[in-house]
């Protein structure tokens, strides 16, 4: 099982939320205006047009060969924090990804029809009224407040407990409940190793740490 975060896709050029730098998006961008509901509330057109920018360096972005690595160990389980689709292009198959904080390239409605669809390209903000019942769209990603999508969390988790190896790459694991699933994996008895080249609170959970980045360490560490 692997556990990804956005230094994943950092090597790919999209931008890491808390990295130390200061490309890193929480430290040019208020979370609370731009990732929750209270900030769609306020300005939808302000959010839409920040996941359309968001969007273009997603449709821009190629998966590097850290996505590659992944897409190549057949038996692992990708839960992800990210919401770009480098996964999918890289060739890791739906079954074997699951989006903890939902989907980038996706619409959803905000006020709980059901419906989900892909953006339309060329309409980066994406749609402003659900196509099925007429109430307000919105990206379909998790933001701060909202709960996880409960059947993802459960199949993340039943993977946690019955794993014997979870590979963590590139999260910074202050974000909850997400960052949970690394303890549980250590409890159920997995041995876990984290790649990030900076450290984190992770490293205290893990049976190794490798302080280097994916695209360099995880070719030569997963099965061809
Ligand atoms: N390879 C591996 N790790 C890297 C690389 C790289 N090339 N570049 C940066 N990193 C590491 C950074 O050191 C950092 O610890 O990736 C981590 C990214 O941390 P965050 O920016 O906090 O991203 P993440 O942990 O995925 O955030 C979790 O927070 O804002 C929410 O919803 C958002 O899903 C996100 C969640």
């Amino acid at each position: 099982m692997v556990f990804c975060g956005a230094g994943l896709s950092a090597e790919s050029g999209i931008p890491t939320f808390r990295a130390a730098s200061d490309h890193a998006l929480w430290s040019r961008y208020d979370p609370e205006e731009l990732a929750s509901i209270e900030g769609f509330t306020r300005n939808p057109d302000r959010v839409r047009g920040w996941y359309a920018w968001r969007r273009g360096l997603v449709a821009e972005a190629m998966p590097n060969d850290a996505h590659h690595a992944l897409a190549g160990w057949h038996e692992a389980l990708l839960v992800t924090q990210n919401v770009d689709d480098l996964q999918e292009r890289a060739g890791a198959p739906d079954e074997r990804i699951l989006h903890l904080h939902g989907s980038i390239v996706h619409d959803r409605c905000h006020d709980g029809c059901g419906w989900v669809g892909p953006v339309e390209s060329e309409a980066g903000g994406g749609r402003s009224e659900c196509p099925r019942c007429g109430g307000v769209a919105r990206p379909a990603v998790v933001w701060f407040g909202e709960t996880l999508p409960q059947a993802v969390w459960t199949r993340a988790c039943r993977a946690c407990s019955e794993t014997d190896l979870l590979l963590v790459v590139g999260t910074s694991g202050v974000v909850q409940p997400a960052a949970m699933l690394v303890e549980m994996a250590a409890d159920g008895g997995a041995y876990v190793v984290n790649v990030n080249p900076e450290p984190t609170p992770l490293d205290a959970l893990a049976d190794a740490s490798i302080h280097a980045p994916a695209a360099g360490v995880l070719p030569a560490l997963l099965p061809d």
